[in-house]
């Protein structure tokens, strides 16, 4: 039985086949609506979420399959003090699958050790998101076309945004791909990820102007400022909106370069810029739900047909 906790559990070519079955589900949505059916998928999220959950659960619809579970922690029995690993011997009663997102960092990995069936880290605190990076990287690949020989930027909160976290450490392992961290200095990519890059001789820049590097990048992957991780609302409200694309810095950007984004955006990125052919964050949520079934598909060890 497999989990996924990280994007690095899977090898490169399991990715590959991963994103072949993603991209085999968008042409052919009707081959696999009934791959799932009499199987449950519990969803238990333990903070918010709207994308995440809802592309869970939407992917599981679209298989013929059934969902359960919580979307937020004070009305699951973690308010009367359950532990993680207590809900999850019980969820695994009651589903064949399931997708945590907790705020502890490693709850979702503790909840995998305990568990009979597998478990989905959904995103733990501010560590990992593994199924918005393998959201981000079919994203690429359906629009690009490959997943090498890139310049990426990341914008915006790189010490807390999780999404960030997981794709560097996904992308490292393709190849001729550099980084241009763009953040404030109170927001910089944390020291351990620097020192795998440097370990690995892997190039990147840190950069504070947006402006300066937009004309190498080939992708940029915006991000929010993540008020829920900060200890004082003086320090968010100061950096919310240190960063906001726009058209005029759409200007001096490549003719096709993409703009990524997790959501939910608040103002980082003008809503002027959505009509540009550049701007992915849309079809981004689309991919989103591919993934995650062929990730269902994947772990739960089905064959279509
Ligand atoms: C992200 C998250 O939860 O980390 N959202 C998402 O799942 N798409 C990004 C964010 O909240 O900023």
């Amino acid at each position: 039985m497999r989990h996924l906790m990280s994007p690095l559990d899977f090898t490169v070519e399991e990715l590959e086949k991963l994103f072949d079955l993603a991209n085999d589900i968008e042409a052919n949505p009707d081959k696999y609506k009934h791959i799932c059916e009499g199987k449950k998928l519990a969803t238990c999220f333990y903070e918010p979420s709207t994308r995440t959950r809802l592309s869970f659960e939407s992917a599981m619809y679209s298989l013929g399959g059934q969902v359960l579970g919580f979307s937020d922690a004070g009305s699951s029995s973690a308010a009367k003090g359950e532990s993680v690993s207590d809900t999850i011997r019980m969820i695994s009663c009651y589903a064949d699958i399931c997708a945590m997102r907790h705020p502890k960092e490693g709850a979702p990995m503790v909840a995998a050790t305990k568990a009979s069936i597998p478990v989905i880290n959904a995103g733990d605190g501010g560590h990992q998101h593994p199924t918005q990076t393998l959201t981000d990287l079919l994203t690429i690949r359906s629009l690009k076309g490959r997943l090498n020989h890139f310049t990426i930027g990341l914008c915006g909160d790189l010490k807390f945004g999780r999404t960030v976290h997981s794709l560097i450490n996904a992308l490292v392992r393709y190849e001729n791909i550099k980084f241009i961290f763009i953040s404030p200095e109170e927001l910089r990519i944390p020291d351990y990820i620097i020192d795998m890059l440097k370990a690995k001789n892997i190039p990147f820049e840190e950069v504070i102007r947006l402006e300066d590097s937009m004309p190498e990048l080939d992708l940029l992957y915006m991000t929010r400022v993540q008020r829920e991780r900060f200890f004082n609302e003086e320090d968010y409200v100061r950096l919310k909106d240190f960063y906001i694309l726009d058209k005029k810095k759409m200007q001096c950007a490549r003719e096709d370069m993409l703009v990524l984004h997790p959501l939910p955006r608040v103002n980082e990125i003008s809503v002027e810029v959505d009509d540009d052919p550049r701007a992915a964050y849309f079809r981004q949520v689309q991919y989103g739900v591919y993934v995650r079934m062929a990730l269902i598909i994947t772990l739960l060890e089905l064959q279509e047909g």
